[in-house]
C-alpha cells in the first residue's frame, strides 16, 4: 500500500506532490549523471538553484509536480510533471525523469505517465498533453509512442550533444484518443 502522502497510486509506484525536502544530494546526483541527462538539456544545477527551481514549480499554479516513489520500499526514484498548463488552450506539457537507473526498463515510466495522463485528462479535463524529445533519446521516444503520443512536428538539427546535431520532436496526445485506448 502507498503511504498517506500518496496522491496517485499505481501497481509498482505511487506519486505524491514533490516537496522542498525532496531536494537533496540524491536528486542532485541524477541531474549530474551523464547517462540520465543524455537526452535532456540542463543548465548545471547545484543544491541552491535546484531548490529554487523546485520552489518555483511548487508555487506555480500551472504546474503539477510529483515525486515518483516505489511502493515496496518507499524510495524516491524520479519525478514527473504536467507543466505550463495553459487553461485557455487547455493543454499541458509532460516531463518525466527516472533518476535512479536501477529502476529503468521495468515499466515504471510507463506506469507513472499513465497515472499522470489519467489525472490530466480525467481530473483536470485537459484537451491535449504535449512534450518535446530529442532524436537521440530512444528510450523516451519508445516510451511516448507506446503511450499513444504522435509526432506532430520536428525542429531539424536543433540540439548539439557531444558535437552531434539532433532533431527535436514535438509530440502530442489528445484526450479523446487517450480515453479510447
Ligand atoms: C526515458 C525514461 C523515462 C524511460 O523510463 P523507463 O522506466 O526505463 O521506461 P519503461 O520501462 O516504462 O519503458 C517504457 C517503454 O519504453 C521502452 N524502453 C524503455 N527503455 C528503453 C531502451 N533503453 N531502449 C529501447 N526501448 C526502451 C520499453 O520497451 C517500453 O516500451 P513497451 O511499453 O512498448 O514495452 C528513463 O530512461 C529516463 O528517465 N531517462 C532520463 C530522463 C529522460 O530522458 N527523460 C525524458 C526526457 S524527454
Amino acid at each position: 500500500m502507498a503511504n498517506s502522502h500518496c496522491v496517485l497510486e499505481g501497481e509498482v509506484v505511487f506519486l505524491r506532490y514533490i516537496q522542498l525536502s525532496d531536494v537533496n544530494d540524491v536528486y542532485l546526483s541524477w541531474l549530474n549523471d551523464d547517462k540520465v541527462m543524455k537526452g535532456i538539456i540542463s543548465s548545471g544545477y547545484d543544491l541552491k538553484n535546484l531548490k529554487s527551481y523546485v520552489k518555483d514549480k511548487i508555487t506555480n499554479k500551472n504546474t503539477h509536480f510529483f515525486a515518483i516513489i516505489t511502493k515496496s520500499n518507499n524510495i524516491h526514484i524520479g519525478n514527473i510533471k504536467l507543466d505550463f498548463h495553459d487553461s485557455k488552450s487547455n493543454l499541458s506539457e509532460l516531463g518525466i525523469l527516472i533518476g535512479n537507473k536501477n529502476y529503468w526498463g521495468k515499466g515504471i515510466a510507463k506506469e507513472a505517465c499513465n497515472l499522470v495522463m489519467d489525472y490530466g485528462f480525467r481530473k483536470l479535463n485537459l484537451r491535449k498533453i504535449f512534450l518535446a524529445v530529442f532524436e537521440n533519446n530512444i528510450p523516451a521516444i519508445k516510451l511516448y509512442k507506446s503511450l499513444g503520443f504522435k509526432t506532430e512536428g520536428k525542429l531539424i538539427k536543433h540540439v548539439s550533444v557531444d558535437g552531434v546535431l539532433y532533431d527535436k520532436y514535438l509530440m502530442g496526445i489528445f484526450c479523446n484518443d487517450y480515453l479510447k485506448k
